[in-house]
């Protein structure tokens, strides 16, 4: 059974001696997660595929005192999924109380112009990434004896969004794992949850954000009339992941500004 504070009495609101690994956290909101945990006292080791940005991330949280370590790792890729989570047995012992699943990316078409091509990359990418590294994951979360995982979703898998059916669907299918993984790994002590945001700046998001035409339908359709700031996803994300969140496992819960409850659009004046 799931223990009530499950986290041995560490601190309710804290990630203090815990150890986490998050995908993709060079950039946008796998960056500000990986700052966000380490702020709160987390272990973080992140990848990414650019080596360069990779040790440049590394050296800027160390001179903020964060503990970070990273990899270079393919998260698309089968065999770089395996030797990435070895990194992460050794270093933190066999051991891991989070893994948040963040590498995620989109090619965006109508349905009728996708290819096999995108098909493969974009499912690899976003949804057998985040599958593969929670099975691989599974005995250090297990292990650790208070463990969380959290999925990047998004609002588009939520709800249609005009953004990529595929980009959809692995989003759609990340939220249904989280759901499974919450029953089967409860008696592990094991949570997840998928975290959906709406549209936030980040690099992967610039160039629509940067789209007038994409900007004004954000500002029109999000009550709170504006895009969000990955530091207003990476809270969500943290606070999941801790002690005060032990009983909340099998959720998708929405950073959207209202967007997927508006059902009515009225334009901002
Ligand atoms: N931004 C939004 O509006 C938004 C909304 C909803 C959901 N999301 C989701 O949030 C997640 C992060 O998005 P983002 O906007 O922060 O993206 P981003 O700005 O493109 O950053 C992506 C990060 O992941 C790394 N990455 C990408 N592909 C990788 C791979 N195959 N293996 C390892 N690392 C990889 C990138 O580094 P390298 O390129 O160097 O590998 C970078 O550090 C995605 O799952 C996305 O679908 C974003």
């Amino acid at each position: 059974m799931a223990e009530a504070d499950g986290n041995g009495g560490l601190n309710r609101w804290s990630l203090e001696g815990m150890t986490a690994l998050v995908t993709g956290g060079t950039k946008g909101l796998g960056h500000a997660v990986v700052e966000e945990l380490a702020e709160l006292g987390a272990t973080v080791h992140t990848c990414s595929r650019n080596e360069a940005e990779l040790n440049k991330c590394i050296h800027e949280w160390e001179i903020k005192g964060f503990k970070v370590s990273g990899s270079v790792c393919d998260a698309s890729s089968r065999a770089e999924r395996e030797k990435l989570m070895s990194n992460v047995s050794s270093l933190f012992n066999g051991k891991l109380n989070i893994l948040i699943n963040n590498v995620g990316t989109n090619v965006m078409k109508p349905t009728l112009e996708y290819n096999e091509e995108d098909f493969s990359f974009l499912m690899a990418t976003n949804f057998e990434s985040a599958y593969h590294l929670s099975q691989l994951a599974h005995p250090l979360l297990k292990t650790s004896g208070a463990a969380s995982i959290v999925f990047m979703s998004s609002v588009a898998g939520v709800v249609s969004v005009e953004i990529g059916s595929i980009y959809a669907v692995t989003k759609g299918a990340m939220n249904q794992l989280a759901k499974n993984l919450a029953c089967e790994w409860a008696r592990d002590n094991i949570r997840a949850n998928s975290v959906a945001p709406w549209a936030i700046k980040t690099p992967l998001a610039e160039p629509y954000l940067s789209d007038e035409k994409f900007s004004e339908e954000v500002r029109f359709r999000t009550p709170m009339g504006r895009a969000g700031e990955p530091k207003e996803v990476s809270s969500l994300v943290a606070f999941l992941c801790m002690p005060a969140a032990s009983y909340i496992t099998g959720q998708t819960i929405c950073v959207d500004g209202g967007y997927t409850v508006n059902g009515f659009f009225f334009p901002r004046t």
